[in-house]
């Protein structure tokens, strides 16, 4: 049976009819407001009436990007979007003309859960996903199941402590990992280089028009390709960060498998090298213990939409 999987990010939701294999049949997508939930109810509630129109669905699963009680019902809270003990199911549910399941998913858990069963992490029974983007996701496989933790909020890596008395967080601390680790900390830390030393940043300053503030991942991206030393510089940053955060998480739970995603996997090596060296840097035992690889995922944008479909069905 065919199952719709949406995938809420900051600005857009993504959604598609996805097949058991994981195939998308149809896709379609809506522009929201990250702060106004009731927009977001909204276009979920749109695509749905748009894609099964064609497609006779069992599921919806919703992709979310923050704390999803073990219910699958309720956003308990958003760092970076406007939700706070938000019932996203029922108010989804309310403005539907049909009672089709629906389940609410972290986005990152869903995008970990597609690349377990479909894409770079179909060979291993252990991994962590990690999603690169506003902020910093993450899922893990332990013995070929999805742990969600007590209260369904496991694996909300990104709100590890590193850096005691760091940058502020979305979720109220200091020095999370999302802080260093994120498609956010690499434009923050590319606009403040650009302040710093305004020779250095010229490319980048010129990539996002002259004004630093309108400055983007994927133009840090592009440059850092174009061999632009600032840029390469910040993706070696945000790889270290990547793999050192990797390598504390290996302590704890022994993966076979890093798989990060989200738009800095455009990067490749330039972010790749640098982390797997920081990671191996960091690792315990290291030499006496068989490692981690660390691998970009391979379901791209798309993992979201098919980790949340099929989730929806069990
Ligand atoms: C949130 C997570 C989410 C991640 C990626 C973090 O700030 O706490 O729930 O999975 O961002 O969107
Ligand atoms: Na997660
Ligand atoms: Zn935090």
């Amino acid at each position: 049976m065919h199952a719709i999987g949406v995938d809420i990010g900051g600005t857009k939701i993504a959604a598609g009819v996805v097949d058991e294999d994981g195939t998308i049949l149809a896709q379609t997508r809506r522009a929201t407001e990250p702060d106004d939930a009731a927009s977001i109810d909204r276009a979920v509630a749109d695509v749905y009436a748009e894609l099964s129109q064609s497609y006779e669905v069992q599921a919806i699963g919703v992709a979310a990007a923050g704390f999803v009680n073990s219910e699958r019902s309720t956003v308990l809270f958003a760092p970076n979007i406007a939700w706070r003990d938000y019932p996203l199911r029922d108010r989804v549910r309310a403005l539907l003309d049909d009672d089709v399941r629906i389940v609410v998913e972290n986005d990152a858990n869903a995008a970990g859960w597609a690349e377990f069963r479909f894409g770079a992490g179909r060979a291993v029974d252990d991994m962590l996903m990690l999603t690169v983007g506003t902020g910093l996701g993450g899922a893990l496989i332990v013995g070929g199941k999805l742990v969600r933790g007590a209260w369904g909020v496991a694996a909300e890596v990104g709100h590890m402590r590193v850096v005691p008395g760091g940058h502020y967080c979305g979720c109220g601390h200091e020095g999370c990992w999302e802080q260093y680790a994120s498609g956010s900390a690499l434009v923050r830390d590319a606009q403040a280089a650009i302040v710093v030393d305004a020779e250095r940043g010229a490319t980048l300053l010129a990539l996002a028009g002259g004004d630093a503030q309108d400055l983007t991942g994927p133009q840090v991206t592009q440059a850092a390709q174009d061999g632009d030393p600032l840029a390469v510089d910040l993706l070696a940053q945000l790889g270290r960060w990547i793999g050192e955060g990797a390598a504390s998480v290996a302590a704890l739970l022994d993966p076979a498998l890093v798989v990060i995603g989200g738009g800095v996997g455009a990067a490749g090596d330039l972010l790749l090298d640098p982390a797997r060296h920081a990671f191996a840097d960091q690792l315990s035992a290291r030499g006496h213990r068989p490692e981690a690889k660390i691998m970009l995922a391979s379901m791209g944008n798309e993992a979201g939409i098919v980790g949340a479909a099929d989730l929806a069905r069990i």
